[in-house]
């Protein structure tokens, strides 16, 4: 099937549906056994994420289980660190560990052709997942936006405040610019090499969006993005952009604003009231499930999910989490909340 007649490509571009797709943030990951048995066989995560035919499998076993309309290439956003060559550890039940930036030597240092030179893996794995997907199920690239990778490359890994990143950015917004861009301009370059390989949608996730100081807002995550956007909508304009600035509150506004942006993921703290009335009139929606109600299960689920068809449903919109599948999520209320979305009717 043509990536235009695929349920999730049409929705992400406004174009009527028989049923609202569904996928979700995290749908491969740990809270499914098969998962975890495939994790076993690799001895580091990133290992697991160059190694194509186990990124490939992780890709495909939740499209397998559920029958959702999307695949997500299974990776992370810390590839693209790791590629510049700053050094990036996953440690068990501790999350990434990286060599924190400190100075603009450290910037000067990252190398800009190690996307190019680096992540072929993804590469390979995102054709093989083309060849083995269902028809109608569409393929999603993604990458980090360049604020949330900045603020893990200057942090070293999560953190309370990230007040290294954002003190950096408040007291020599120049030097942070320069990161930003020489960013930008892996993302974009990873985002249009993954298309050539077979993506047909891309979602940017901006995960701390929701620290960046107002007055700062515009320059640090509208402005990059606008320029990414408008880059991969000109070269590849059949590929739809979803934008994912967790946390943006009222910025989400200006986020939707950005012309080449096809459609917004919201958070759960997000009203659909107002999303409905505010954004979706000019981007698609997508979101915006609580994930610890696909671990309650239940009542809850029921009518969570129904909450947000009822106020989403009508308009351009796909089903989503509003943040990732968490590991306690048992499986069996992954295939409850499809059958809910696929049950639905305008
Ligand atoms: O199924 C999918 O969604 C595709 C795969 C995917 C992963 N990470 C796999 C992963 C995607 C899209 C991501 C994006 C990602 N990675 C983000 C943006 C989304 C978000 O959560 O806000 C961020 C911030 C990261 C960075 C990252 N990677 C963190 C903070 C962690 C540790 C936290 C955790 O949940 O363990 C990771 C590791 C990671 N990335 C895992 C997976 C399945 C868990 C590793 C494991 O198998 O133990």
């Amino acid at each position: 099937m043509d990536a235009t007649e695929k349920p999730l490509i049409r929705a992400l571009f406004r174009e009527p549906v028989e049923h609202v797709p569904i996928w979700l943030m995290r749908q491969a990951g740990r809270y499914l056994p098969e998962y975890r048995a495939l994790r076993a066989k690799a001895n580091s995560f990133l290992e697991f994420c160059y190694t194509p035919a186990l990124a490939v499998e992780a890709t495909l076993q939740p499209v397998r289980r559920f029958g959702l309309d999307a695949a997500i290439l299974f990776s992370d956003i810390l590839v693209i660190p790791d590629a510049m060559g700053q050094t990036v550890e996953f440690r068990e039940g501790e999350g990434p560990k990286l060599a924190p930036l400190r100075s603009i030597d450290d910037v000067a240092r990252l190398d800009m052709w190690g996307t190019r030179a680096r992540l072929h893996p993804v590469y390979d794995a995102i054709e093989q997942v083309k060849k083995a997907l269902p028809a109608a199920t569409a393929l999603i690239g993604f990458a980090g936006a360049p604020w949330t990778l900045a603020a893990y490359m200057i942090e070293g890994g999560a953190s309370r405040d990230f007040r290294h990143a954002k003190g950096w950015a408040l007291r020599a917004p120049d030097e942070f610019d320069r990161l930003l861009a020489m960013l930008e301009s892996a993302i974009t370059q990873h985002l249009l090499t993954q298309i050539e390989a077979g993506a047909e949608a891309v979602q940017i996730f901006d995960s701390w969006a929701g620290i960046v100081p107002a007055s700062l807002f515009d320059r640090l995550c509208v402005a990059p993005l606008n320029r990414i956007a408008a880059r991969l909508k000109a070269e590849r304009p059949e590929v739809p952009i979803i934008a994912f600035p967790r946390g943006a509150g009222m910025n989400y506004r200006r986020v939707a604003g950005v012309p080449a942006v096809d459609a917004v993921s919201i958070d759960y703290t997000v009203p659909c009231d107002w999303a409905r009335e505010t954004l979706q009139p000019v981007v698609t929606l997508q979101g915006n499930l609580d994930p610890i109600a696909l671990v309650e299960g239940g009542d809850a689920l029921e009518r969570e999910a129904a909450r947000i068809l009822a106020a989403l449903g009508s308009g351009p919109f796909a089903f989503n989490l509003g943040h990732g599948v968490i590991p306690e999520t048992p499986p069996e209320h992954v295939a409850r909340l499809v059958e809910i979305v696929r049950a639905w009717k305008r």
